[in-house]
């Protein structure tokens, strides 16, 4: 399965989102890697757990950033990310009772896709909006 990479075009201008971006394709490469090696539920559970924590934390962060710089877009933003975590979590969860089927893993990647959709604006956003402000 092809690997999730964090393009240029996917970048936001933000050095720490997008570190922050990097780390989290590793952690979904790291993922899916392991469910198509056919790896023990040990070490799926292991880097499903890793995701969802990752997720987590680095939604946070960009919420704290939203908030110091006053973001506009702050309330949405929100919204966006904790029904993210939830489907995530909805996802990880049904891979962890039926192991990673072709449809979990659809499901997995479907999602992540809607990831990379969001970065590609409303994280694009933000990060234009705080390099304005540095300016
Ligand atoms: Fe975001």
């Amino acid at each position: 399965m092809a690997k999730y990479e964090l393009t240029k075009q996917l970048e936001t201008g933000n050095a720490v989102i997008d570190a922050e971006h990097r780390e989290l394709f590793k952690a979904v490469n790291n993922l899916v890697d392991a469910c198509s090696a056919g790896k023990g539920r040990a070490a799926i559970e292991g880097t499903m757990k890793f995701l969802n924590d990752y997720v987590e934390k680095h939604f946070s962060h960009e919420e704290q950033l939203q908030q110091k710089s006053r973001y506009p877009g702050m309330a949405a933003h929100k919204v966006f990310h904790e029904k993210y975590k939830q489907t995530l979590k909805e996802i990880t969860s049904s891979i962890s009772q039926s192991g990673p089927t072709i449809a979990g893993l659809g499901k997995l990647n479907g999602h992540i896709g809607v990831l990379i959709a969001h970065i590609n604006t409303e994280d694009k956003r933000l990060g234009a909006f705080l390099n304005n402000q540095k300016a």
